[in-house]
Parts: C-alpha cells; structure tokens; sequence
C-alpha cells in the first residue's frame, strides 16, 4: 500500500447534490446514488465476486482500524485521515464543487468521516471517470491554514509538504450548480493529491463522502438531525436516494412494521455506527455464540457496524463457522465452496429458486428478517449453476452490516435520538 496524502480545503455554499424536497416536506435535503459497476456489461458472477473482494479488503482496513485486526495490515495501512477512511465504490453520490462548479462522485461511506475527492495537480492518483477537480479553475478557493479547528480534527500527516503553501491545509469555496439549493456556508473538503494504491482496480468514483458521526462528515457539517438511504437492487442500476434532514413522517407510507434499534457510540472509535446485534438465526438454528461475540469490548475491538461501504456482510470467523454449518446442515445440495458457501445446483434445477433457509438478525429491539434476495444469489460457472450466501468472515472479532444486506430497506439513521430505524421499501419509489 502506497502513501496516500490528502489536504484539506474548506468550501463554503451551496451543495450541487442538492435539492430541497418540496415533495417530501420539511425541506429534506435529497440525492441520489448511482452504482458505477452496474453499467459495465459485468456478468452477475463478475459484480459478485467484485463485491466479496472489495468486502473483504474493506473488513481489513476497518479492522485495522479499531486495532482489532489479526493481521498486521494496521502497519502497511495508508496515512489517511480518519479511521478506515478508504472506501469502496459501492455506492456513489454525484455533485459539483467550485467556481463554475466542476463533478465529483464519491463513495458514500459511513465508516469515515472526511468528505474528499482525487485534485489537481494529481501527481499520483487512480484513474477516474470524471476529470480531476481541478482548484486552480475555480475562481473560490484559497488555503485553510493547518491550525484552524477543521483542520485539527484530522492527523494530516501532509500538512505544510505542499507547493500551494507551507503549513496549510487547501481551502477553497464550494458552490452548486444552477440546480442546487441548499446553501452551507463552510463546508470542509478534502482534496487528494497521492493517491496510489487506494483502489485495486478500475474505481470511477473520484472519492469519498464521509457519512460518519466525526465532526467532518458531510451529515455532521450540514448539521442535520438524520439522514436515511434506500438501496435498490444491487445489480440494478435504478438510482438509490438518500436524504438529509428528514420529516418526521419519513416513513407514512410504510406498509411493513418499522423496526428501531439503539446506535451505540465508542469513544475508541466514534466514526463508527455500532449497533447491538444480539443473536443469528439460520432458519431453524439459533447460532450457539455468546451475545460478547458481537459486543463492542471496553477497549474498543470487537462490536457490530452497520456499513454503507462493504457490499457483504461479514461475521467474526467463530460466528461465520457457525453459520456456514447452519446453512449447510440445512440445504440438501452438495458444498461447491465454503468461503463464500456455495452449492452446486443440477442442470434440471437450474434457473428455480432453491429452498434456502431464512436468515434474521436479532438486534436489541428490532429484527432484520432478510428477504431471501439480501442473502442468496444465483449465479453461473462453466455451465455448473450454483446458490450462494453471501456473508463472509471478516477475519477478525468485529461483525459488519453490508450493503447486500440493506438492499430494498429504507435505512434511517437517527443521529439526535441515537437510533437506527429500518423498513422494507421499493428505494425506486421513496
Ligand atoms: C494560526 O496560526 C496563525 C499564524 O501562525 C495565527 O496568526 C492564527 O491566529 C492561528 N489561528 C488559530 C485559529 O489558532
Ligand atoms: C482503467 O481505465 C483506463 C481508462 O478508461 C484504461 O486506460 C486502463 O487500461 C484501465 N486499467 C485497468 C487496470 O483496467
Ligand atoms: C429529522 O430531524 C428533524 C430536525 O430535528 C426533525 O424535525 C424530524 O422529525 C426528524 N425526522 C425523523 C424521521 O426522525
Ligand atoms: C480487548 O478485549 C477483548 C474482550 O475483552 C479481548 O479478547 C481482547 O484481547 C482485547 N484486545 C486488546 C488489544 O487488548
């Protein structure tokens, strides 16, 4: 893993991603997220093999993170700001940053807390869709110096190494484009300039924005109360919205039972959403692990995230053993591999659903009963048909929440009242 450097730059104004929501009341602040593998031609085995590589690279980097990794990654890890501030390009939120404004689309990254996209000049960065942004064309930026406040919440480690100025973090201002509404004054932003070794393949997304419950995450700097996201169908490339500053009546129209569930915060690692996952059910087994499997330690390792940015969810390797045993005890087809666990499916089934047991979460107060859907896919090899289930281990003691779980559930994180709220939704229609 190479040196990743990044300079802050404080903008200010209107936010591009935005339009206020006269539909949904209550002046919600709403966007968009486009997922940039679903427009590639990418066979279903392709995008889900993506998906559980990006997965289990990002398990790492969060492990390492909160000093929980078995491994030593922790050491090779880049010098970022932020904690497990590398993403992967799940989910992409597009809006325009400058004067005349120029296109960013980041990852949406609940896992980190700084909002930053690839600038230049960029002597060492990963390829892109969109241009680099580029400070020099807008007429609105200016340097932030290394001692302001915004600055003081990151570790920059290349604070004062750049030719726009000793000692500096990089300020500029941030205005929309003619569509953007919602005007916030002084919004931070990170610009990257050394960013090799970050992405592994062909990412298009230009960076991150940081959803965290750090001071710098883009939730935080609007000064919002709450936000929610609905994913759709993980190979489908319908947009998925998300919004910010919600009205109270977010969810009126649901037809499902809303479950709510307490967010815990960690002093070790206050970016993090944690959540109280209790136990896991594999259709007619309660899996035989202790509740602390899945507790956040007094020292901070350990504990349950829920993570916008890994695509599946991964189990500590005790846990993932118990649930592989669970499933395998329970599908009557022949194991084809055990990490993910597949099963081979005979010519004459193929292309029928296969009985697969159900998978619920129990979390304090709330139950996450997976559709079949946010746990199994199908796919093709060689003329073999296999079933998948697509849980991981994450090859240390914390457990994540991914995406592939979140599918097709209209997410909604409650920040002032320290919750998490869920509901089966069509995110095509919310
Ligand atoms: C930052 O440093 C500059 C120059 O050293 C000083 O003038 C300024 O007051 C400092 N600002 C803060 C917020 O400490
Ligand atoms: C990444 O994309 C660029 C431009 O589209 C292309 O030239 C390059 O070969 C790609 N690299 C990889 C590793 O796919
Ligand atoms: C979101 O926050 C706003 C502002 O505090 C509040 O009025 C609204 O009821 C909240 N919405 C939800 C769904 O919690
Ligand atoms: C943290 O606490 C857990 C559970 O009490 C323990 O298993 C683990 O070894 C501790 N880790 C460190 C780094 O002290």
């Amino acid at each position: 893993m190479k040196k990743l450097t990044l300079l802050l730059a404080l903008l200010t104004s209107a936010l591009a991603i935005s339009c206020i929501d006269a539909a949904a009341g209550g002046g919600a602040i709403r966007t968009q997220l486009t997922r940039p593998d679903a427009s590639r031609g990418l066979t279903r085995r392709q995008l889900l093999r993506r998906m559980a590589r990006r997965s289990k690279a990002r398990a790492s980097r969060l492990l390492s993170a909160t000093g929980s990794s078995s491994s030593s990654s922790s050491a090779s890890a880049p010098t970022v700001p932020g904690k497990g501030q590398v993403a992967d390009n799940e989910y992409l939120i597009s809006f325009a940053v400058g004067t005349p404004p120029q296109p960013v689309q980041v990852t949406l990254d609940t896992g980190s807390d700084l909002i930053w996209t690839q600038c230049q000049p960029c002597p060492s960065c990963y390829d892109q869709s969109l241009p680099y942004y580029d400070p020099s064309l807008s007429a609105t930026w200016s340097v932030l110096p290394c001692n302001s406040s915004s600055c003081n919440q990151l570790d920059l480690s290349s604070c004062g190494t750049h030719s726009w100025g000793s000692n500096t973090c990089v300020y500029t201002y941030f205005y929309g484009d003619q569509s953007g509404d919602a005007a916030v004054p002084g919004l931070a932003f990170g610009c990257g300039l050394f960013n090799n070794g970050l992405y592994s393949d062909n990412a298009t997304g230009s960076g991150i924005a940081g959803f965290g419950r750090g001071a710098l995450s883009l939730p935080s700097q609007l000064k919002v109360d709450n936000f929610s996201y609905c994913f759709t169908d993980i190979t489908s490339s319908t947009p998925s919205p998300v919004l910010l500053g919600l009205p109270a009546n977010l969810y009126g129209g649901a037809t499902a039972a809303v479950q709510t569930t307490s967010l815990i915060q960690s002093s070790d690692n206050p970016t993090f959403y944690y959540l109280s996952l209790k136990s896991i059910t594999v259709g007619s087994t309660r899996l035989a692990v202790p509740e602390s499997a899945f507790a956040l330690a007094n020292n901070g390792s350990g504990g349950t995230i829920i993570d916008s940015g890994t695509s599946v969810s991964l189990l500590p390797p005790l846990v993932y053993g118990q649930l592989h045993d669970a499933f395998v005890s329970q599908v009557k087809l022949p194991v084809t591999s055990d990490e993910p666990l597949c099963f081979a499916v005979s010519s004459a089934a193929a292309g029928k659903k296969q009985e697969v047991p159900k998978l619920v979460l129990q979390f304090e107060g709330a139950t996450l009963d997976l559709p079949r859907e946010n746990y199994v896919y199908e796919m093709e090899q060689g003329g073999q048909s296999s079933m998948c289930i697509a849980v991981m281990s994450s090859g240390g003691d914390m457990s994540i929440i991914g995406n592939y779980q979140q599918q097709n559930l209209h997410v909604l994180y409650d920040l002032a009242g320290n919750k998490l709220s869920f509901v089966p939704a069509d995110c095509d229609k919310v």
